[in-house]
């Protein structure tokens, strides 16, 4: 694993987005894998200030919440409305998001892992990290082997993401979640961290041995993977 620590969340952002850019120059027509929460905000608002031509891009997200209406700002689908899909030239057909408001969750996770590999499979993955070392909404287990799948959220994953919502009792307690198996099939995967919070988790994943335990620590068998991080997860 490479590992790179910036002086900043700011300086964080724009090296992610640098390599959003290179892996557009290089392949114009690639699929990305992207990712929802605080941390990789900054990174879109870098991505939409540059100006990159996103008009071959396909992307695809690691998760969401199960249920949650789309129209709902708490779910990834507005989310990536409001920090991406209009903020760059994506096709509106390029872009998937596991359905949170399918009827059938199993058939709706299928669907996607079936659509991830007909576009070809995805060739940069960008990750970010839960403060339990959760990656997407792949909760700590005994085991970490599937692909697309429904999950129940850990208590502490309620907790930690409750400070989007009014209150705790309105996060919805499943989601539907990429993989392990399915992130791990990803060609190059760059994974963000910033701020304390995340120290813990990310301590975890340098220790370089897979620990069903810290989601994270799976990234290990993968032969590219980059850690960009702030000074702050390192203690600084
Ligand atoms: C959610 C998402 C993860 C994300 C994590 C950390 O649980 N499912 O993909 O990495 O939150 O979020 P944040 O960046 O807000 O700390």
């Amino acid at each position: 694993m490479r590992i790179i620590v910036c002086d900043n969340y700011d300086e964080m952002s724009r090296l992610a987005a640098e390599f959003v850019k290179s892996q557009i120059i290089m392949k114009p027509n690639c699929v990305l894998g992207l990712a929802t929460g605080s941390t990789p905000v900054g990174m879109y608002k870098t991505l939409a200030e540059i100006k990159l031509d996103f008009s071959g891009v396909t992307s695809f997200n690691l998760d969401d919440y199960y249920p949650i209406e789309r129209a709902n700002p708490q779910g990834y689908f507005y989310f990536m409305k409001e920090h991406f899909y209009s903020k760059v030239n994506i096709k509106g057909e390029n872009t998937f998001i596991p359905n949170s408001e399918a009827k059938d969750a199993n058939a709706e996770c299928e669907k996607y892992e079936k659509t991830i590999t007909e576009k070809g499979g995805i060739d940069l993955q960008i990750l970010g990290i839960g403060q339990n070392g959760h990656i997407a909404f792949n909760e700590p287990g005994d085991e970490l082997t599937a692909d697309t799948h429904v999950v129940d959220l850990a208590e502490n994953t309620i907790d930690a993401n409750s400070r989007f919502f009014d209150n705790r009792s309105q996060v919805p307690t499943q989601a539907l979640t990429m993989g392990v198996a399915t992130i791990m099939k990803a060609r190059k995967i760059v994974i963000l961290a910033s701020g304390a919070g995340k120290a813990a988790a990310v301590k975890s994943l340098l220790k370089n041995k897979v620990n069903t335990q810290v989601p994270a620590t799976m990234l290990c068998m993968h032969p590219d993977v980059t850690l960009i991080c702030d000074k702050e997860v390192m203690g600084k």
